[in-house]
């Protein structure tokens, strides 16, 4: 969700009200999923690395969290929508785990829409951590390291229920992955757009859809005969 801090500093504004008006593209990508009929959305809202920026910001951003799932916790009942986290959520704040646990433990009823929110998230991460949760079941007798594959390497991932994602926007132009779903995005198809994330509504949702919808996925494959 690039491009909060430039969309401020255009308007003169302190960066947070950047992450406020991107909090408002939040909502509006949640609303776009329902009425695009997609099931799972993935928000990469904080990274392990976001934890270097200034204090005040990391603070702002906190508690706008707060707010946000307060604010939009009753859209999630309405919808159905089953709140998810992905990441260290031990490094969050208190008071942002205990917003988020209450809701996460009051959606997990919900299979047909997902959010999931990528927080203190970093790819590598991930991946180590399913390296010790799969060191421990070899260590335990669990598991051969012969028999250890793809699959069940997988599972030991943050969500490893989650589909592997088909789509990854990134917002402002930026041409980087940033250490986000290392393992998941191998064959998703990447849309790139100008567009800072709170200028990110629905029209622009919609646009990347399109093109999506263009992109011949071939998984390494030869394209098949028409
Ligand atoms: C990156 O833009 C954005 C973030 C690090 C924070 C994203 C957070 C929100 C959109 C709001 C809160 C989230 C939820 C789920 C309610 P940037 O600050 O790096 O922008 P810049 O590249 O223009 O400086």
């Amino acid at each position: 969700m690039d491009g909060n801090g430039r969309w401020a500093k255009k308007r003169m504004l302190p960066r947070i009200k950047g992450h406020e008006q991107g909090s408002q593209s939040v909502i509006s990508a949640i609303r776009s999923c329902k009425k695009f009929g997609i099931k799972y959305l993935t928000l990469y809202a904080f990274s392990v690395e976001n934890w270097a920026r200034p204090k005040d910001e990391i603070s702002g951003l906190m508690n706008l969290l707060i707010r946000f799932i307060k604010k939009y916790e009753k859209e999630l009942h309405a919808n159905k929508v089953r709140l998810r986290v992905l990441g260290r959520m031990e490094d969050m704040p208190e008071d942002v785990q205990v917003a988020l646990n209450k809701v996460i433990e009051d959606t997990s009823c919900y299979t047909e829409y997902n959010l999931n929110l990528a927080l203190s998230y970093g790819g590598r991460t991930e991946i180590v951590s399913a390296c010790t949760k799969i060191s421990r079941k070899v260590l335990s007798g669990a598991l051969k390291p012969e028999d250890i594959n793809e699959n069940n390497f997988a599972d030991n991932l943050y969500l490893p229920d989650i589909p592997d994602p088909d789509l990854m926007i990134r917002t402002s132009g930026e041409m980087r992955i940033s250490n986000f779903l290392l393992w998941q995005l191998s064959y998703a198809e990447f849309y790139i757009t100008d567009v800072l994330w709170p200028d990110f509504r629905e029209k622009e949702f919609y646009k990347a859809l399109l093109e999506y919808s263009n992109r011949d996925r071939r998984f390494g494959k030869v394209q098949s005969e028409q």
